[in-house]
């Protein structure tokens, strides 16, 4: 199947490693012109190396902004003022107990997760109107529907953020754009890795049986911290299974799709639609 985004220009915000990097890399294997971003330094070098080394000729060059800094949006547009393919990776997690939430809490992850992807996303918009062609990907999260206890803000704001997929879709009425979501389930990335690392070890437990017991087990009361064992596939994701339906949803094969949320999380949500 071919799919269509050879030398098109592609950003993935947040994409040094987990979800954003596998899907950077699969783009340039599909001969787009990836940008890879992250806050800049040896991460983003290191990124850009793993891509290059992995795909001889990839097109790919780093992008540096921090976009939890108050400047962070206007210093990305000011280096790349136009793409064609735009994949909004970046989150602020901000995981904290319902209880402990403050206001200044819920400023700081609707902000990050919302305000700044919606500048993003409306930017890159305009331009890919003007132009006639384009695709923007959002990568919301199953914690959209189904909040655990200790991140309620950030699934709030992975729940607004396809709401606000699909207003920048109505705005796309006509054209040759297509913006949608993704909803990844629990993802084995660099970050998650570490957060069930430090549970097992918190419980003294050895990884290999936390992980048995996340998915065999789910009335356990430290695979209850950290969700829940519902998934049908009894795994975690790997990164570049999520990256293949991103990179779908960038590409012409998906081109009768837009304004949609497409799920994949292993059948961890508990319900056909
Ligand atoms: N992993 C999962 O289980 C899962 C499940 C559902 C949804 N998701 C969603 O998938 C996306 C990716 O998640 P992930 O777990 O793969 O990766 P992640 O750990 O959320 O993000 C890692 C990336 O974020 C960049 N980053 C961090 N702070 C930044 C900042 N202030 N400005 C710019 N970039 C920043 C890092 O770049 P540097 O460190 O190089 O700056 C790195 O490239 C997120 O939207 C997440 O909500 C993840």
């Amino acid at each position: 199947m071919q799919t269509g985004i050879k030398n098109k220009l592609a950003l993935v915000t947040a994409s040094t490693q987990g979800i954003g990097f596998a899907t950077a890399k699969m783009l340039a294997e599909e001969g787009a012109a990836v940008r890879v971003h992250g806050r800049g330094g040896e991460s983003l070098d290191h990124a850009l190396e793993r891509i290059r080394q992995a795909v001889p000729g990839a097109k790919v060059q780093g992008v540096a902004a921090d976009l939890a800094a108050d400047d962070g949006v206007a210093q990305l547009l000011k280096q790349l003022p136009a793409v064609d393919i735009l994949v909004n990776g970046y989150a602020d997690t901000g995981a904290k107990m319902l209880a402990d939430v403050r206001a200044a809490d819920w400023d700081s992850i609707l902000h990050n997760n919302l305000a700044t992807t919606s500048a993003i996303s409306t930017h890159y918009l305009t331009g890919m109107l003007q132009k006639g062609w384009g695709r923007m990907v959002f990568v919301s999260s199953d914690l959209a529907l189904r909040p655990l206890p200790y991140m309620v803000p950030y699934s709030a704001a992975k729940l607004a953020q396809l709401t606000l997929a699909r207003g920048l879709a109505e705005m796309t009425a006509g054209s040759e754009v297509r913006v949608n979501a993704v909803m990844p389930g629990f993802t084995l990335t660099e970050r998650t890795e570490s957060i069930l690392r430090s549970t097992a070890d918190r419980h003294g437990i050895p990884f290999d049986r936390f992980m048995h017991d996340y998915f065999n087990d789910p009335a356990c009361s430290y695979v209850a911290e950290v969700g829940h064992a519902t998934s049908l596939i009894k795994r975690l994701l790997r990164p570049e299974e999520v990256a293949s339906m991103i990179v779908y949803l960038c590409s012409e094969l998906s081109s009768g799709t837009n304004g949609a949320t497409l799920r994949c999380d292993g059948g961890a949500t508990l319900t056909a639609l």
